[in-house]
């Protein structure tokens, strides 16, 4: 039997706090796109192959399609809607490293950790990194140079 009872949730949001009700079986996607409004992450695949759906939780990259929205609760979500200016966004403008747009701001999220969490990663590490998410019109090259370019503060 499905349990559609509903529970009321505190999820922090790019810094705010905000009061939601929710079925348990809520994923954070559809609370972030559906009961938030935040529709700059994107649902592709909806079983965790493409991360176009990839936000940070606590600062790591997360596919949000694969997180129930109750286990969201205590963590700082960021999505895209969230990084403003920072330097992936103006390298992967620099660096033309999107096309469509669709998978971006997955990647841009994914990217984003990245360059956090290990700012001394080489190619092979970058491309490891990166295989968790799927653009299906540019290159991957690009994406990856963004990277780079920030890492060798070039
Ligand atoms: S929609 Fe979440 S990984 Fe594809
Ligand atoms: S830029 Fe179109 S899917 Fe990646």
């Amino acid at each position: 039997m499905i349990n559609d009872a509903v529970t009321g949730v505190s999820l922090i949001v790019n810094t705010d706090e905000k009061i939601v009700t929710i079925r348990p079986a809520d994923t954070l996607l559809y609370v972030i796109r559906v009961r938030l409004g935040l529709t700059g992450v994107k649902p592709g695949c909806l079983n965790g192959d493409c991360g176009a759906c990839t936000i940070l939780a606590d600062g790591v990259p997360m596919k949000s399609c694969l997180m129930l929205a109750v286990e969201a609760e205590g963590k700082e979500i960021t999505t895209i809607e969230g990084l403003k200016d920072t330097p992936i966004q103006r390298a992967f403008i620099e660096k033309f490293a999107f096309q469509c747009g669709y998978c971006t701001s997955g990647f841009l999220m994914n990217c984003h950790g990245l360059v956090n969490e290990k700012p001394e990663a080489d190619e092979a590490e970058i491309k490891d990194w990166l295989e968790s998410n799927i653009c299906r019109c540019t290159g991957y090259k690009e994406i990856r140079e963004a990277v780079l370019s920030i890492l060798r503060d070039e």
